[in-house]
């Protein structure tokens, strides 16, 4: 938006320490207003990864598909299904850290355990390579007394090590775009949790 689209009536000024009370209040009322565009950017974001191949014999968004239609058919809850479909989306940037940023990405929209499973996924997954690599594949461990471990043992060890199928009957991203609609357009939430 530039200065001549904003209806603001009053001096608008160049730095934030120097904008008005008044101004302040008018940006705060507008800052939530574009909220209904995230669902069609989730899934720009998701289709991108169909340039993320990464060595794997299916590229990042089969991975992504393969792992929600694996969630939706062993019982997973909506939340469940669209946080396994962006539990990667954090390889568009970085692969060391994704866990975090798909995490923080999704988490004003998910549940608190959902989005704690995407956080956590890549401790859950060393089960299935740390070992290779000299690293503990029970790192998954300091995570026993949280209420999701269940949760995200599950996600890791039957949904996303074993998405990389390329026989396997993978639904199209048309079939989860309601559930990413529904999930991204309710009301964010707000807080740690
Ligand atoms: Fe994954």
């Amino acid at each position: 938006m530039t200065v001549d689209q904003v209806e603001f009536d009053g001096p608008i000024a160049a730095s934030m320490s120097e904008f008005s009370p008044e101004y302040m209040t008018y940006v705060e009322s507008h800052l939530e207003e574009d909220l209904e565009e995230v669902p069609e950017r989730i899934l720009t974001l998701l289709r991108s990864m169909e340039s993320l191949k990464q060595g794997f014999v299916i590229d990042q968004l089969q991975h992504s598909l393969q792992t929600a239609t694996r969630a939706e058919r062993g019982g997973a809850d909506i939340d469940m299904v669209v946080a396994s479909l962006c539990h990667d989306i954090g390889k568009t940037l970085s692969n060391a850290n994704h866990p975090a940023i798909a995490a923080e990405m999704i988490r004003p929209w998910v549940s608190p355990d959902a989005y704690w499973v995407v956080k956590v996924h890549q401790d859950f997954q060393g089960l299935h390579y740390y070992a290779r690599m000299g690293l503990d594949p029970m790192m998954r461990r300091k995570h026993e007394a949280h209420p999701a471990y269940e949760l995200a043992a599950r996600f890791a060890d039957e949904w996303d090590q074993t998405a990389f199928d390329p026989d396997y009957d993978t639904l199209p991203l048309e079939h989860f775009e309601p559930m990413v609609r529904e999930v991204f357009s309710r009301k964010p939430r707000r807080g740690n949790s």
